[in-house]
């Protein structure tokens, strides 16, 4: 078992190595259950470190769990909320000058952005690591840990999985980011089911091809649901849209009801990174194979190891 992440900054899910899966997962494990017993016993962890997350683009779970996972941690946060309106950024100030700025105050800085690029320009002069909680379109890596830990934890393992992707595969970062991760571990089958306008980029989809595994791409779920171990349901983004009407051609595409459900294994997992719009019905709340709660937990647990490898053994 590896005992130092292999990256200083998390920008891209292309910054994680095999290696970072095996320790974060690991740790994340060691967290979950030790906060089960005794929420006060990682207060020292990060004792004295200050995180500053930085919200440009609106977020519940993943600011309220990172800002949650370093106060578990014992450490204190700077929080910015609406960022483009509400520091200096309104005043012209750069990205990059924000970093040199920020990163003079705190420990650690979590970000999120509506431009693809623009966690990087901050990081670029920023002098302490830099977290990407969500940059466009492009990535989100920190969620791809916690959905590969939630699929980890109900499947029991990571290779040989047949996971379908539904919604938003074009613009829909999460899945941007997990398929890079999920092509570490052997022998999967994706489905891919989307709207044709909103399939995912070509490049990704030979990546996955190069790396073996199967590819099926689709525009419905209901005939191969059967065969799937992991059901990745997104939701139509319609901040990243031009115009109403292109929203309104593609919404509503998949919905995920009981009845749908009806010759799925027992042993499925459905996942979402939320928030859902009507994409999945709330009957299927209750449903044994719906962990889309379950996984939004789980955020505390995982950000709590991203934040603690990624401050070790920094003064
Ligand atoms: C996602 C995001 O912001 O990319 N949510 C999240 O971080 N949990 C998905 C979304 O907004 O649809």
């Amino acid at each position: 078992m590896p005992v130092a992440l292999s990256f200083d900054q998390l920008l891209s899910a292309k910054d994680i190595q095999k290696q970072d899966i095996d320790l974060l997962l690991n740790t994340t494990d060691r967290f979950h259950q030790g906060m089960k017993a005794d929420a006060s016993q990682f207060l020292h962890l990060a004792k004295g470190k200050i995180m500053a997350s930085l919200f440009f683009e609106a977020s519940t779970r993943t600011r309220f769990s990172f800002e949650a996972a370093m106060y578990r941690l014992g450490g204190e946060i700077l929080t910015l909320e609406n960022g483009g309106s509400s520091s200096s950024i309104k005043k012209g100030e750069t990205l990059s000058d924000m970093g040199r700025i920020v990163s003079g105050y705190s420990d650690i800085v979590v970000m999120r952005h509506p431009d693809s690029g623009g966690v990087k320009a901050f990081a670029e002069y920023s002098t302490v690591p830099v977290i990407n909680a969500g940059d466009g379109p492009m990535e989100h890596p920190t969620q791809s840990i916690l959905d590969l830990y939630t699929i980890h934890y109900f499947q029991k393992k990571l290779e040989g999985l047949s996971i379908g992707f539904v919604g938003d595969l074009k613009f829909g970062r999460t899945v941007n980011s997990l398929v890079q991760l999920l092509a570490f571990f052997p022998n999967q089958t994706f489905y891919f089911i989307s709207h044709p306008t909103l399939r995912l980029h070509p490049e990704k989809i030979q990546f996955l091809k190069d790396h073996g595994h199967r590819v099926y791409e689709l525009d419905q779920f209901e005939n191969s649901i059967s065969e799937m171990d992991v059901l990745y349901m997104t939701r139509v983004q319609e901040e990243r849209f031009s115009t109403k009407e292109a929203y309104n051609e593609v919404k509503n595409h998949f919905v995920l009801t009981k009845e749908s459900l009806n010759k799925c294994k027992p042993t499925l997992s459905i996942l979402h990174p939320l928030p859902r719009v009507n994409e999945i019905m709330p009957e299927v709340d209750l449903h044994p194979s719906a962990h889309y709660f379950d996984q939004a937990t789980f955020g505390v647990y995982v950000r709590m190891a991203i934040l603690f490898h990624m401050l070790e053994g920094r003064a």
